[in-house]
């Protein structure tokens, strides 16, 4: 059955189940494919009409010629998106001529058409990029400097370290055995002193941190030995987060600890999640770190949430054509509590392979995936359309409200990220083992589109702020006074604002990793007349809360946010300098200081 025979992938290999590929395709199959899209438009037609206050669906682009299967907003308002280079030849062919050669490749060796775009927001345009190492299953965070590191994937990728840096021209830098070990399927998260941490992926009970200082290492972790179902793992793409004491939280399957990757040990270990299904690829489910807020507070609490993912057997029973109904719970955690204990919440729904995106006013919204099965090749069933917006702060039972649906499935292979004007950026879907846009359930798409919450909507848009100042790309020290500027046309209601800082996401596989959201409340809010406000707010005192990098800077009134502005928060020796010549230990030394 195995396909890969790389000395090392070629037994359980989830990812690479051909079965379902080598059904014939027979008339039977003909017939049932027309009868079940029709099933689920009439599921569908069934819901509320797409109304006011539930967000609006527009598609940006009907091919951007690969499968936004990975996906990172930069700092020029650009998303890199990333697919694999052995799903065959993609829509899109490479500029100039160039291909690639590549014995070691899988599919096709010689490969003219491209595996990387960057889409530029503001011109709804985008351009191939030219990744030469295959970046399937991979992961990434961006650096203090704004530079994407993108690590590993598969085959000849699964060692790679690739930058991109945002400038309109510039394109991948690969550098070959950048890593200490193949990292597939696993989770990176920016460190306070500028560095990532490189942790897991299918085989790897370790860590590893990038760049690298001295020898290649990397570090045991026995809790992903502890968490590896048999035959089925569901402890891959762990859930990440740098916890507000600077160790972090890591969660697989259906448990998490409290790492102090310093030392490489465990601090604590916290409960299973009552009923112990598994939450983590590929029993898909996704989780984000709450905002964080009350920054000044001598001890910040930080809590956790996780949703959906599938039941226990769920895999195996999808290998044997039977998709489980997914999970339809949440859990809940406060990290930081003594005793800490999952709360559970029902949603509106079940869902696997569902996006996790934090909003700029702080609620969380859950898009994308299905209702049935795994990630995994062809083990996703009845798409769910509707996204969820979750309120963290609304009481128990009134924290759900269901979106207007898109009508485009996004089932395995699909991602979804914030854009600085608030919408959010909705592409990929990828179920098959190659791009087949014909003849299979799902065909693998290429349309991309953006979900525009509720907030965007005109009849909000005399409380909407308008940030006057400071300008974008504004760099800021560790605790600094901010004073940011405003417009607002309604009356300011005082105690309804807010200053959010949002750490945009390197997503894939239903996971956005380094994604942050710090609430900064005012010191003073004053008029300034002409429906001009100032507003001041305290930046986050370390780069344990705010790890050092660009953030979106937002002002929320009323729930409703404004766009944007992009801040680098860094080091503050050098953010007048060029972080490029700047080196990693010179930053880590200089961290804590003044
Ligand atoms: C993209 O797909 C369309 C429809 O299948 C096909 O006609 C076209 O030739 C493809 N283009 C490239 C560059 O692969
Ligand atoms: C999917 O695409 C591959 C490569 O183009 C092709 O060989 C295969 O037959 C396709 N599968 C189906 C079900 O169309
Ligand atoms: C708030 O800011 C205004 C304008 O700068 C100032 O006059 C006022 O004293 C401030 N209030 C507080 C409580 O700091
Ligand atoms: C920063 O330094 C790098 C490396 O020397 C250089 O390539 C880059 O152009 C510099 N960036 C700026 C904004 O000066």
């Amino acid at each position: 059955m195995a396909r890969v025979t790389n000395g090392v992938w070629e037994k359980h290999f989830p990812d690479g189940n051909l079965i379902p590929i080598t059904i014939p395709m027979t008339t039977s199959l003909f017939l049932l494919i027309p009868l079940l899209f029709l099933f689920h438009f009439h599921f569908h037609m069934a819901e509320p009409a797409k109304g006011q206050g539930q967000g609006q669906w527009h598609l940006l682009q009907q091919n951007i010629g690969i499968v936004g299967m990975h996906m990172q907003l930069l700092n020029n308002d650009r998303v890199i998106i990333l697919d694999r280079t052995d799903f065959g030849f993609s829509n899109l062919t490479l500029p100039e001529g160039r291909c690639r050669n590549n014995p070691r490749e899988m599919v096709v060796k010689r490969d003219c058409t491209a595996h990387s775009i960057e889409y530029d927001v503001a011109a709804n345009t985008f351009r191939a990029l030219f990744v030469q190492t295959n970046v399937w299953c991979s992961s990434g965070s961006v650096s203090p400097d704004g530079k994407l590191v993108q690590t590993g994937g598969f085959n000849d990728g699964d060692r790679s370290v690739r930058t991109f840096n945002p400038c309109p021209t510039c394109d991948w830098i690969e550098f070959d055995a950048g890593l200490a070990a193949r990292r597939w399927y696993a989770t990176n998260h920016i460190l306070p002193d500028g560095r990532q941490i490189i942790i897991g992926g299918r085989r790897q009970f370790n860590y590893e941190f990038y760049p690298k200082t001295q020898a290649k290492n990397t570090y045991s972790l026995p809790f992903l030995v502890q968490t590896n179902d048999p035959g089925v793992e569901n402890n891959l793409y762990p859930f990440v987060f740098l916890n507000v004491d600077a160790n972090l939280f890591i969660f697989a399957n259906n448990r998490a600890i409290l790492f102090d990757y310093s030392k490489n040990a465990v601090v604590r270990t916290y409960p299973q999640i009552p009923g112990g299904d598994p939450r983590c690829y590929p029993s898909t489910g996704s989780a984000v770190l709450l905002p964080l807020r009350n920054l000044r507070q001598p001890n910040v609490e930080a809590e956790v949430l996780i949703c959906g993912g599938a039941p226990k057997g769920a895999f195996q029973n999808a290998k044997a054509g039977k998709f489980s109904g997914a999970l339809n719970t949440c859990a809940r955690i406060k990290i930081t509590d003594p005793s800490p204990e999952w709360v559970m919440e029902t949603m509106p729904g079940a869902r696997v392979m569902s996006d996790m995106v934090i909003l700029p006013n702080g609620d969380v919204l859950l898009i994308n995936g299905a209702s049935l099965g795994t990630a995994g090749w062809e083990f996703g069933r009845d798409p769910v359309l509707s996204p969820f917006i979750y309120k963290p702060n609304n009481r128990v039972g009134s924290r759900f409200e269901i979106q207007n649906p898109s009508d485009i499935p996004r089932m395995y292979h699909s991602s979804a990220l914030v854009l600085r004007d608030g919408r959010v950026l909705v592409g990929g879907s990828n179920p098959h083992i190659y791009y087949n846009f014909t003849n299979v359930l799902f065909p693998t798409e290429l349309r991309l589109e953006a979900f525009s919450p509720r907030y965007l909507e005109p009849a909000f848009s005399n409380v909407r702020p308008t940030i006057v100042s400071p300008a974008s790309q504004t760099r800021l020290k560790y605790a600094q006074t901010l004073k940011v500027r405003v417009q607002v046309t309604a009356t300011l209601v005082r105690d309804s604002v807010s200053v959010t800082m949002l750490a945009p996401p390197f997503t894939t596989h239903s996971f956005s990793m380094n994604q942050r959201l710090l609430v900064l409340e005012p010191h003073n809010v004053s008029e300034l007349g002409e429906s001009t406000y100032e507003i001041v707010v305290t930046a986050p005192a370390s780069a344990v809360l705010a790890p050092p990098g660009f953030y979106l800077l937002f002002v929320v009134h009323q729930q409703i946010p404004s766009h944007g502005i992009w801040i680098q928060i860094g080091v503050n020796r050098f953010l007048d300098k060029n972080l490029s010549t700047v080196s990693y230990e010179q930053i880590k030394f200089n961290l804590w200081g003044v």
